[in-house]
């Protein structure tokens, strides 16, 4: 069995300590072979913030596969913004925007969706570049494991049921086309503070298209909750069965306790 922990979205620098302590006693009893971060480590990009996520990720002893998200650019520095959006991401966090990491049958595969500027008044919105799904869909193709073939992104690129604006990252679609042909098997996501995993169908070269499980991750430590309390996913795979458990801490709980619980089962056309 592959054990993988999906936290997101802890935005050190408006943390909820108790939850951060909560977090790490959970992720040490449980762990996972892989711990996933799916951006926003941080609230506002400061070298405060990134010390303080570089603290907590090194705590946990646990392999781990980071992307960034949009509150890990520095907005307030706009120099800083444009000529380096992802300067201390890369040396406080991980020297890699894209990373890939695989062990036994297992390949996870990381992609930026933060950007210094999208086209959209908007800036915290995403994007994911064709190139970089090309780029994961070869890594899949080569490799050689049976096991599952997992993206990380911040910005989801499948809707996220109640999310106000239904927005995904720009380009999705033609992302999606790409991953779908190469039989993603997961999807991991956060940046909208929701938790939800799903079976979804993505524009492959079948017929019917290939279905994947989409799984966004709550705020797992912050205050800026969005009437959901902190949480994170720890999922389970084996062979043909994936179980997606979502984690939950209240504030006046002690321990992450078990949340809803999706199983999920794998067939010719995917994941059901
Ligand atoms: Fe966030
Ligand atoms: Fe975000």
């Amino acid at each position: 069995m592959t054990r993988i922990a999906h936290i997101s979205d802890l935005h050190f620098g408006r943390v909820d300590e108790r939850a951060v302590a909560a977090l790490a006693d959970d992720l040490r009893t449980l762990a996972p072979d892989l711990v996933v971060v799916s951006g926003d480590l941080t609230q506002r990009a400061r070298r405060t913030q990134f010390r303080e996520a570089r603290a907590f990720l090194d705590s946990l002893e646990r392999p781990l596969l980071v992307v960034p998200g949009n509150h890990d650019v520095p907005w307030h520095i706009l120099p800083g913004r444009f000529l380096g959006p992802h300067g201390r991401f890369l040396r406080m966090i991980s020297p890699d925007l894209g990373p890939i990491h695989r062990s036994g049958g297992l390949i996870v595969a990381g992609l930026p969706t933060s950007r210094a500027a999208v086209a959209h008044w908007n800036w915290s919105l995403g994007r994911v570049s064709t190139s970089g799904a090309k780029r994961v869909a070869e890594a899949f193709r080569l490799h050689a494991g049976a096991g599952p073939r997992i993206l990380v992104t911040h910005h989801p690129l499948v809707p996220v049921s109640g999310w106000k604006d239904r927005h995904v990252a720009f380009n999705a679609k033609r992302a999606l086309a790409i991953l779908g042909r190469a039989r993603v098997d997961l999807l991991l996501a956060g940046h909208v503070h929701l938790s939800q995993s799903a079976s979804v169908v993505l524009p492959g070269g079948d017929p019917g298209g290939w279905h994947c499980v989409t799984a966004q991750a709550a705020s797992a430590v912050s205050t800026r909750l969005r009437g959901e309390p902190n949480g994170y996913n720890l999922i389970d795979i084996e062979g043909a069965a994936m179980v997606v458990q979502t984690r939950v801490w209240e504030p006046d709980g002690v321990d992450f306790r078990e949340g809803d619980t999706n199983h999920f089962k794998r067939g010719a056309e995917g994941w059901r």
